[in-house]
């Protein structure tokens, strides 16, 4: 557990105040390759994580991670470009720490995207998924990202997760999908820390319980974004079909997923960009 003081939380805000005067509205964590959607932005700052106080920093090599905040799409936005996970070793309260800078900067939306396996039979290779709800094993085992030192100024106590899929952005994401003929499917989403994958025995009970997808991401972000107040859509891309046959020749591997990605990030990024840009003030 990473107990964060409020004085902490103030230190990286001023950091980030002191480079730009601009407030952003609607946030986004996105998964490798939609970041570059940062591009579109203007008048903005690009921020590297490691020269902001407490901000968690990747630790791949070269990849520390950029937050940038800008004009996109209309909208005053903050982008993540690049996201600390748990597999990596950090603990909830560090990989959901930038979810509660943006909402001290005033993010009031918050769009995430990630990869994910597969469950539903329902579901193909290159299809994306709204998440409509969230079964957090991890959570449920003791490494809820809101466990421990409780500061009232951030949100309360206890944070209900009924409607932590903001239903009006559920449905402004289908219909944009209809319009642009996007295959969109809506289900449960299942975080699992990895970072090995699932077993086929595991699969098999995930399906049971009525997961659809499976990823190593997002449900702490969400938590903790739902603890602030910010509502919150989210997309995920199916990288790959989760194995469920302990006999099946085939395996889940890193690079299937990278490959996966490249062909599904045009209509994930054209869901994105339709979702800020009709965005209301
Ligand atoms: Cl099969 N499992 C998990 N936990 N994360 C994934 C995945 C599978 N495929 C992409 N990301």
């Amino acid at each position: 557990m990473t107990d964060y003081s409020l004085a902490q939380y103030e230190e990286t805000c001023a950091a980030i105040a002191g480079l730009t005067p601009l407030r952003p509205k609607v946030g986004l964590i996105l998964g490798s390759g939609l970041g570059d959607i940062a591009a579109l932005m203007s008048d903005a700052v690009a921020i590297p994580y490691d020269q902001l106080p407490h901000f968690p920093t990747s630790s791949a090599p070269g990849h520390a991670g950029c937050l940038h905040i800008g004009m996109l799409l209309g909208q005053p936005a903050v982008i993540m470009q690049g996201r600390v996970h748990m597999y990596e070793g950090y603990t909830p309260q560090q990989v959901t720490f930038p979810v509660r800078i943006m909402k001290m900067l005033g993010v009031e939306d918050l769009v995430i995207t990630n990869a994910a396996g597969g469950i539903n039979r329902d579901y193909a290779v290159g299809d994306l998924m709204l998440i409509d709800d969230h079964i957090d094993l991890a959570g449920m085992t003791g490494l809820d990202p809101t466990r421990g030192r409780h500061l009232p100024d951030l949100g309360p106590r206890f944070t209900p997760l009924n409607q932590a899929y903001h239903r009006p952005h559920i449905i402004k994401m289908q219909q944009s999908a209809v319009a642009h003929d996007v295959r969109l499917h809506k289900g449960v989403y299942s975080f699992l820390v990895g970072p090995s994958f699932e077993s086929p025995a595991e699969i098999r009970l995930l399906r049971q319980l009525g997961v659809d997808a499976v990823g190593m991401s997002t449900v702490p972000e969400v938590i903790v974004a739902r603890n602030a107040g910010i509502r919150v859509v989210a997309v995920s891309a199916i990288t790959n079909m989760a194995i469920d046959d302990p006999d099946a020749a085939a395996i889940t591997t890193e690079e299937e997923v990278w490959e996966n990605v490249e062909q599904i990030i045009p209509r994930l990024r054209l869901l994105v960009q339709n979702f800020i840009q009709t965005l209301e003030e």
